[in-house]
């Protein structure tokens, strides 16, 4: 394999080469716990114009890779914004959360949905992305990401966040061929955004399918794992050399499913050990994690040993350090600092 010092450390790691210590970024770096991101938030209240103005959301993005200097640098942007281009509009409302309304409920609004046109309809993305390679360079890795076809599918349907999935999985349960051609028009739709993101500058991406791991396993293997594959085979057919990530929450009873998408790495929670998860998952494909996001509420002592027990469970190469879901509202920025400088410190 060549090594190349002018390709950034992350995406050097996620093609599989074995470097001195394991990249490092957090799902969900840009965000709340940062008092640069409470104030920049204070004036511009809407959360659809900090994400899909792309001066906000560039400068959003840069926001954590200039306090800490990760490994991977994510777009600033959310998984249902391409979901207005194919005719489900949604906010983003404080104290609420996501919300779309009406919520998708009969065939005849599955029928009615477009196909997606990226350059028109998510026109946003492509300065976003450029702008973000340009400014990082060979610093970092620049991530581009989509939500997978269940968890949108679970927003829509639902209208907003769940607890249990009701409404989704009596759609699934009892009328699952409304279901099954809703999920092939989203999973088309998210491949097309996949392919666009790589074009206009994602040098890794990862697909997160987060409430899937609220699916039983043979319910996971009819609604979410042929979707993730759908999305997966399309991209890879145009972009073979993009690495690519999947994410689910609670997904310890389902990994070497995880595993037969084609990802590349699969981004673990904390539920499960990461040398259990290296295992179990073979040495065929890498791994991504595992910290509990709230780990970063213990002391220095606490964190550091934490890291260098998920780094030595991993093992030497084939692993990207990251925790096992988003960096948590209130966590203090200072032990986001120290996560990062141990991490960056560490060496095989
Ligand atoms: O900069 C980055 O790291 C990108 C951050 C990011 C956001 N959303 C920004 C955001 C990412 C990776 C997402 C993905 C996302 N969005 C997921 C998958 C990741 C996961 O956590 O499992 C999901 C499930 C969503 C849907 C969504 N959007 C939720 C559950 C929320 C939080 C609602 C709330 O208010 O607690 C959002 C809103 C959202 N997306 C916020 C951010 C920073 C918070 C709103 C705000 O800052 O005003």
């Amino acid at each position: 394999m060549t090594v190349s010092t002018s390709v950034p450390y992350l995406l050097r790691a996620a093609r599989g080469e074995v470097l001195d210590r394991p990249p490092v970024w957090m799902m969900r770096q840009a965000g709340r716990y940062m008092k640069e991101y409470r104030d920049l938030r204070d004036k511009y209240p809407s959360f659809r114009d900090r994400s899909e103005n792309p001066e906000l959301a560039i400068e959003i993005s840069l926001q954590p890779f200039r306090a800490f200097g990760p490994d991977g640098v994510i777009m600033f942007s959310d998984i249902l914004t391409p979901l207005p281009g194919i005719g489900i509009p949604f906010d983003i409302i404080e104290h609420r959360g996501p919300v779309i309304d009406p919520p998708i409920r009969s065939q005849e609004q599955i029928n009615k949905l477009q196909p997606l046109e990226p350059e028109s309809k998510l026109p946003f993305i492509r300065e976003i992305l450029q702008t973000l390679r340009r400014e990082v360079g060979d610093r970092a890795t620049v991530l581009g990401f989509v939500g997978a076809p269940w968890t949108l599918a679970a927003y829509a349907i639902e209208g907003k966040s769940s607890k249990d999935y009701t409404i989704i999985k009596s759609m699934a349960f009892s009328e699952p061929a409304m279901l099954h051609q809703f999920l092939e028009k989203l999973a088309d739709a998210i491949a097309i955004y996949l392919r666009y993101q790589i074009d206009c500058g994602a040098q890794v991406v990862q697909m997160f399918d987060s409430w899937a791991g609220q699916l039983s396993p043979q319910d996971f293997e009819t609604f979410a794992l042929p979707y993730q594959q759908r999305v997966v085979q399309q991209v890879k057919a145009t972009h073979p050399d993009t690495p690519m990530i999947l994410y689910i929450n609670g997904s310890a009873g389902i990994l070497e499913l995880m595993a037969k998408t084609g990802v590349d790495i699969v981004s673990v929670d904390w539920t499960v050990d990461m040398a259990v998860a290296r295992q179990r998952l073979g040495a065929n494909i890498g791994v991504q994690g595992n910290l509990d996001p709230c780990v970063l509420f213990g002391s220095k002592d606490f964190i550091r040993d934490r890291i260098l027990d998920t780094v030595r469970k991993a093992g030497k190469g084939g692993h990207i350090l990251n925790l096992g879901h988003g960096v948590l509202q209130n966590t203090p920025e200072e032990n986001v600092a120290f996560f990062f400088e141990t991490a960056k410190s560490f060496k095989y």
